[in-house]
């Protein structure tokens, strides 16, 4: 298993060759390659030596609980040995804590090792004493030569690395400056390798700008696992995400609040992103019932609608990709003939959650026309549904476990699509989900086939009382 191999590096640009040439064929320099060994590199590839499935032995590759439920929940249920993890965020966000705490209480007997190329091991101390993680099992070590990095992995043979951070470290054959994308593609590939060969975790942190990307390091997303980010919703609330999981869904969110001692889990966040109100809601708001990863979360849409100064709409929108909120407004001008390109249209989430599923379309729909219109939504009522460019309202996962959700959280009505999703679970009641409205007692549950009808639905009061024309 890891048994050394011999490959051939090119010392100017890190690429690799299986047989030693006399000139580089990637950056094309003479004399540059040099023989290296890897350890199992190509046996862990299984690009050489196949083996028959039914000898692969089931234990490699097992789980690793992180001890943080919030954390283990976005990798799919914890860690997976011989796995690389990639976690990016703003600087100052909250990375280092969450690691050194992971290093702290993971779930597995062993040595955690945090090398930090940015840091004392003095102020990793004060940080793991001032949030309660000081253990024996956690060595530091600071460098930023990915050479040490690896001999130390090599001799304390960790059950986990945590590197912070990727573009700190560097080989002096992948050029003299670090933080370059050769440097972080390099170095990642060196650090993924020996996790892959010693079925060891690596996770290796990654500074992003405010722009959501990770600088320069984009290329080692290819090279990892999983890769994770760590954002600032409202105040202290910090939101884990996956955008990719090769051993789990990428759509999990974790919920932290950071405080005085670190970041501390927030396993039920339900109330976050919504706003508790005395009578009626403001006109504007709507309330989604969106489903993140496992969890049914309500959210509280708001939307502003103002006559723009240059005639032509703009979409100011953080927390809802605004290509998505140009869309329903498009969507939403034809069905309804109401004008919004001629709008400024702000669209906030409450709590800053930002919300990707498609399921926010027909609230974020019925919170424009609330905001165009001046009218406000019935404060029970809870939303969900993808809207089409014709007007229509297309089925989304889950809809009858978001009305049971909607229902324990105290709403009256859930307005969306009634149809589920191919292979969907019913729970034995589709038939009753076909008619035209459930009442489950609790919980009326409206079925909107389209646009017009979920705002037939919701403002049919007002028309009685002539409110809208
Ligand atoms: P840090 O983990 O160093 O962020 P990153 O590694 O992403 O740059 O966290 C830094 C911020 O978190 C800093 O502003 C101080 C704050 N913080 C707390 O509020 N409480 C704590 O217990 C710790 C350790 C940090
Ligand atoms: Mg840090």
């Amino acid at each position: 298993m890891k048994k050394p191999s011999i490959i051939f590096r090119c010392t100017a640009c890190g690429h690799e060759e299986p047989k030693w040439l006399g000139r580089c064929p990637e950056c094309g320099q003479w004399n540059t390659l040099v023989e290296t060994k890897t350890l199992g590199r190509f046996e862990k590839d299984n690009t050489a030596f196949p083996v028959p499935l039914e000898s692969v032995d089931p234990a490699l590759g097992t789980r690793v609980l992180s001890g943080i439920s919030e954390l283990d929940r976005v990798l799919g249920g914890g860690f997976m040995r011989g796995s690389a993890v990639l976690l990016g965020g703003e600087p100052g966000i909250g990375k280092s804590t969450l690691l050194l705490q992971t290093c702290a209480r993971l779930q597995a007997k062993g040595k955690a090792l945090y090398i930090s190329g940015e840091e004392s091991a003095a102020q990793i101390r004060m940080r793991a004493e001032r949030t309660g993680t000081l253990a024996k099992h956690v060595e530091v070590f600071c460098s930023n030569d990915v050479h040490a990095c690896l001999s130390v992995m090599d001799s304390v043979h960790p059950v986990i690395t945590v590197v912070d951070s990727i573009q700190t470290v560097h080989a002096p054959e992948a050029g003299m400056v670090p933080g370059t994308p050769n440097q972080v593609k390099f170095c990642t590939q060196e650090l993924v390798e020996w996790a892959k060969s010693h079925d060891s975790i690596v996770v290796l942190v990654a500074h992003v700008t405010k722009d959501g990307l990770i600088a320069g390091p984009k290329a080692a997303e290819h090279l990892v696992d999983a890769v994770l980010s760590i954002e600032q919703a409202e105040q202290a609330l910090r939101v884990v995400r996956a955008s990719k999981n090769r051993f789990g869904s990428a759509e999990e969110l974790g919920f932290f609040i950071m405080g005085a001692k670190g970041l501390a889990e927030l396993p039920d966040p339900s109330g976050i992103f919504t706003v508790r109100r005395e009578g009626e809601l403001p006109a504007g708001i709507a309330i989604a019932i969106m489903h993140e990863g496992s969890r049914i979360l309500p959210a509280e849409v708001q939307a502003l609608a103002i006559p723009s100064k240059s005639g032509v709409m703009r979409v100011y929108s953080d927390r809802i990709d605004p290509l998505r909120v140009s869309r329903v407004a498009a969507v939403l001008e034809k069905q309804t003939r109401l004008d919004f390109s001629s709008q400024e249209l702000y669209v906030n989430v409450a709590g800053g959650l930002r919300l990707t599923e498609p399921a926010v379309d027909l609230p974020l729909a019925c919170a424009l026309y609330s905001a165009r219109t001046g009218h406000p939504l019935p404060k029970d009522a809870a939303l969900a549904g993808e809207l089409s460019l014709a007007g229509e309202v297309r089925p989304v996962r889950s809809m009858e476990r978001r009305a049971r959700a909607a229902q324990q959280l105290g709403f009256g009505r859930v307005v969306g699509p009634a149809a589920v999703l191919p292979g969907e679970e019913t729970g034995g009641s589709s038939a009753a989900m076909k008619a035209a409205r459930v009442s489950t007692g609790v919980i009326t549950w409206t079925v909107a086939l389209t646009l017009k009808d979920t705002i037939r639905i919701l403002w049919s009061h007002e028309r009685r009382e002539g409110g809208l024309k």
